[in-house]
């Protein structure tokens, strides 16, 4: 039997800050997840949940699922911990077995040299198991990551490939997109539903008016893309029914109110590209225009958005002015709640008011705070759509 036909530990990865926003997608997706620990949020389920997982989630990274765990404090334990494991159950003669380390308050911290005798013992026990006097390793790749934490090793098997943040409508890259990931998890801290209007005033490529229609719409957003398990030979085909499910799922019918604004005219066009490959060409408005020109005649809208910092052509005055005449703008949309990200400190103080939250995540790496200005709550009947 494969490991694939039994209850497996699965792990979903996220970038600091968002982790109990996958948590909660994960509850929402009818899992029962563990806390996080350390970026990772872990559930029980079958390989379909695997597949169902790399499918649903937005906002995580990557989908793991956990092979063994062991403490092991020198390489030959090390060594015989991994050799134990069954790994002809998940591994056919042909795999191409890759492995990365990583290593936190352990006393084997050389990765180099855990990595190698992690490879060691798992291509030993093939070839004892398949009875090969070598590996071929001409097969597709099982990308195996050992991370040791207080000396207790976890095995985990990549099952994504390519990260999740790569949706597959991304054909063209424009300056300092946000990932979609982030862009989404965005979208979850906020309280844009598909019901309200919604602006991004500095869209640039589109991601987060695209994830918005995306959300909107309830497309999956793996259902343009590949996952690396779809490779795997000893595991069932469920790709198909996940698919059928993800397209079972998709609202045909809901009109969304999604706009983008960017004053660079190149930005839009790959904003508009990128929405006809996302298939959400028809739900976003997408304007050259300087937001300072934005407005709407609704009410209960939201903003979420990561305006320009730090980029080559903007002196630090230029930015202080951007904020400042940002913050003008969104005065002038009733009731509507406001979400930036950006790792300009002085954010409020331009912007002209203080948050009514904050939170810190991280854009490639770099330290930002997501600043939430909440507006007013839509009434219960729903005047959001009334012109005023
Ligand atoms: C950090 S980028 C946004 C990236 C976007 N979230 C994406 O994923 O591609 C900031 C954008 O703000 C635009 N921008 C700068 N000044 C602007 C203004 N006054 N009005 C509208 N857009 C502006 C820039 O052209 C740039 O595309």
């Amino acid at each position: 039997m494969s490991i694939f036909d039994g209850k497996l530990e699965i792990e979903a990865s996220a970038a600091s800050g968002i982790e109990a926003v996958v948590k909660r997608e994960l509850v929402a997706l009818g899992y029962a997840p563990s806390g996080a620990d350390r970026g990772r949020i872990r559930f029980e389920g079958s390989y379909l949940d695997v597949m169902r997982a790399n499918m649903f989630l937005r906002a995580a990274n990557r989908v793991r699922i956990v092979l063994t765990r062991f403490p092991a404090d020198s390489f030959d334990a090390l060594f015989d911990g991994v050799y134990a494991y069954r790994w002809q159950d998940a591994i056919p003669k042909r795999g191409r077995v890759i492995v990365n380390a990583k290593s936190h308050a352990s006393k084997l911290f050389a990765l180099s040299a855990v990595q190698s005798v992690v490879k060691k013992a798992i291509a030993k026990k093939l070839m004892d198991a398949y009875g090969l006097p070598s590996l071929e390793e001409s097969g597709e790749s099982y990308d195996i990551e050992v991370s040791l934490d207080n000396d207790v090793v976890t095995l985990t098997l990549d099952t994504s490939g390519e990260g999740l943040h790569k949706r597959g409508w991304r054909t063209y890259l424009g300056d300092a997109p946000i990932r979609e990931t982030l862009a989404s998890a965005m979208l979850q801290l906020s309280v844009w539903k598909s019901d309200r209007p919604f602006i991004d005033p500095f869209c640039g490529s589109g991601t987060i008016p695209i994830e918005a229609a995306m959300m909107g719409r309830n497309i999956a957003s793996g259902m343009m893309r590949r996952f690396a398990c779809e490779e795997f030979s000893l595991a069932p085909a469920v790709r198909d029914v996940v698919q059928q499910e993800a397209e079972q799922l998709v609202n045909r019918e809901i009109k969304l109110r999604i706009s983008g604004f960017d004053i660079d005219p190149n930005a839009v066009k790959l904003a508009m590209k990128h929405a006809r490959a996302a298939g959400v060409q028809n739900d976003i408005h997408l304007q050259t225009a300087d937001m300072r020109t934005a407005s709407s005649r609704f009410r209960y809208g939201v903003i979420v958005t990561n305006p320009p910092y730090g980029e080559r052509l903007l002196s630090e005055g230029e930015v202080r002015e951007l904020y400042r005449d940002f913050g003008r703008m969104c005065d002038g949309l009733k009731d509507w709640s406001v979400y930036a990200i950006t790792s300009y400190r002085a954010f409020e103080k331009y912007f002209g008011r203080k948050a009514d939250k904050t939170r810190k995540l991280f854009n490639s790496e770099i330290e930002c705070i997501l600043y939430a200005f909440l507006g007013a709550k839509p009434p219960a009947n729903d005047s959001s759509r009334d012109a005023h």
